[in-house]
């Protein structure tokens, strides 16, 4: 991942260097900077009214002017409206600001009007790129930004914002790299060393591997990796604050390093992006990376199914029936609903646990882009008063959820002949909501909230402030609802 340095700085260092300045503009009132005098800053506002700067939403502007007492460059970014302004305008003008000035400069300061910890993260979100099986981007020169701050009050208060910010992009760049990696270089072995290094301290592991799950009686889970040469691993990773914990909370992430379908193989095209399968999982070790530097005061466990679904000589067929960790059986009707086969045996192994709430987060089907496309994250949950505090937490973070009901007529579809459930529903029917389903049979908690995080986990054509590829969409939500618990 490349990166990207964003500190506080005062307006004492800042007046004495003439570096680009990068100010963001509504498209009433022009450019807000409370540390210029009125007279330069209608200086300003004329210049730019002279380019035909609007300031519309990521418009730009670049221009040399005087801050009043140096000349300088000035890199201007559109606000848009003051109606309907929220963090995530400001994280996505900051991007733009990013991209104003990434070619040529190699250090920038900037003032921002909006939330300073979104601003920070626009730029920081803006700088990822994935690097591993390239040079880097060459023509890329800047490497830090520099809040202005003028009180110094201020400049500490700023800091604490941009380190939460650092913290939360530090997080948020790691899941795209994980889900970017090649799918061959990342096996679940692979992925629970990686894990295991970069996860530093503050935080244990339990390694489930495949001879201590069949201990366990996870059936389900080590169906899906027969098909592939390579072992399966769950992982269980533990974080514990100081002091009594005022919650304890399960996070749960589907971690399949490549879904080719298995036997009921997917269409080629429908496999270009199957690296993407193991975002849930990418997403709960992200988080529990940056917990303990977080202070979160709750305990917290993730706990990721790894595997690949592969077509090998041992692959499961559909008709066989397994058997899951709570002793229901399961008849596979497609070896392509692989998902709730592997999070059943980590939703029984999570329940056992007693959390107070338990998420879990899966690219888990294809129906959730049909209902809600790219952009929103569908919920499901069996405690709606809980899923609605962290829906609120998503309206901050500015992270899209939509709630699909667990209906209870449709259990009848997952209801097999031959054993207590099959992996399907009825074709065409409502698939998101019967995998939902699917999964309520192996929680056995109060509070649950299953997020299928299909659409929103990869970008083909990328964003504001995310490049084509792996998003590490949740990782924000989660990392703010957490802290705020
Ligand atoms: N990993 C896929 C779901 C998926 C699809 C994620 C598109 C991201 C983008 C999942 O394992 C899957 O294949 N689901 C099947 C379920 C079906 C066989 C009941 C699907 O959605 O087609
Ligand atoms: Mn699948
Ligand atoms: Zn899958």
């Amino acid at each position: 991942m490349s990166k990207m340095n964003v500190q506080a700085g005062s307006i004492k260092d800042f007046r004495q260097n003439d570096e680009p300045l990068g100010l963001f503009a509504f498209e009433e009132g022009g450019i807000a900077a409370p540390f210029l005098s009125n007279a330069a800053k209608k200086e300003i506002n004329a210049a730019l009214e002279d380019e035909g700067f609007k300031g519309k939403a990521g418009e730009t502007a670049s221009l040399r002017a005087s801050d009043g007492e140096t000349s300088r460059r000035l890199l201007v970014v559109g606000l848009g409206k003051k109606k309907g302004f929220t963090a995530d305008c400001q994280r996505k003008a900051a991007a733009a600001l990013f991209g104003a000035a990434k070619t040529r400069f190699k250090s920038i300061w900037f003032s921002a009007p909006g939330d300073l910890q979104a601003a920070a993260e626009g730029l920081m979100l803006a700088a990822y790129s994935f690097n591993k099986y390239t040079e880097p981007c060459k023509d890329r020169k800047l490497e830090s930004a520099v809040l202005l701050t003028q009180k110094a009050g201020e400049k500490s208060k700023a800091q604490a914002a941009l380190e939460r910010a650092a913290l939360f992009a530090e997080a948020v760049c790691w899941v795209r790299d994980l889900v970017n990696d090649g799918p061959s270089d990342q096996s679940p072995e692979a992925l629970m060393k990686t894990a295991k290094k970069e996860i530093g301290g503050g935080v244990t592991l339990k390694v489930i591997d495949k001879k201590e799950a069949e201990k366990l009686g996870m059936g389900s889970f080590l169906a899906v990796g027969r098909g592939s040469s390579q072992p399966p691993f769950m992982l269980h990773f533990t974080y514990k604050p100081k002091g009594k914990a005022k919650k304890k909370i399960a996070l749960v992430g589907k971690g399949v390093v490549f879904d080719s379908g298995g036997l009921s193989l997917k269409p080629a095209a429908s496999m270009e992006t199957m690296k993407c399968d193991m975002a849930g999982a990418a997403t709960v070790l992200a988080v529990m990376r940056v917990l303990p530097r977080l202070g979160v005061k709750a305990e917290v466990h993730a706990i990721t199914p790894l595997t690949y679904n592969m077509t090998g000589g041992d692959a499961i067929k559909p008709g066989d029936v397994v058997k899951a960790s709570n002793g229901k059986t399961i008849e596979i009707l497609n070896t392509d609903a692989e998902g709730r086969l592997i999070l059943a045996d980590a939703l029984v192994y999570a329940s056992k646990l007693k959390f107070d709430l338990i998420v879990d987060l899966a690219t888990l089907t294809g129906a959730a882009v049909v209902a809600l496309g790219n952009d929103v994250t569908a919920a499901m949950t069996n405690d709606r008063a809980a899923l609605q505090k962290l829906l609120g937490v998503a309206k901050k973070t500015q992270e899209q959820i939509w709630e699909l009901p667990l209906v209870e007529d449709y259990k009848k579809q997952i209801k097999s002949k031959v054993a207590d459930l099959k992996n399907i529903g009825n074709r065409g029917e409502a698939g998101t909501i019967t995998a939902g389903l699917f999964l309520q049979e192996f929680v056995d908690a109060k509070s649950w909230i299953h997020l299928d995080i299909a659409g929103p986990a990869w970008t083909d054509g990328g964003g504001d402030y995310c490049r084509p590829g792996g998003t590490g969409t949740m990782v924000r939500t989660l990392l703010e609802y957490l802290t705020t618990l």
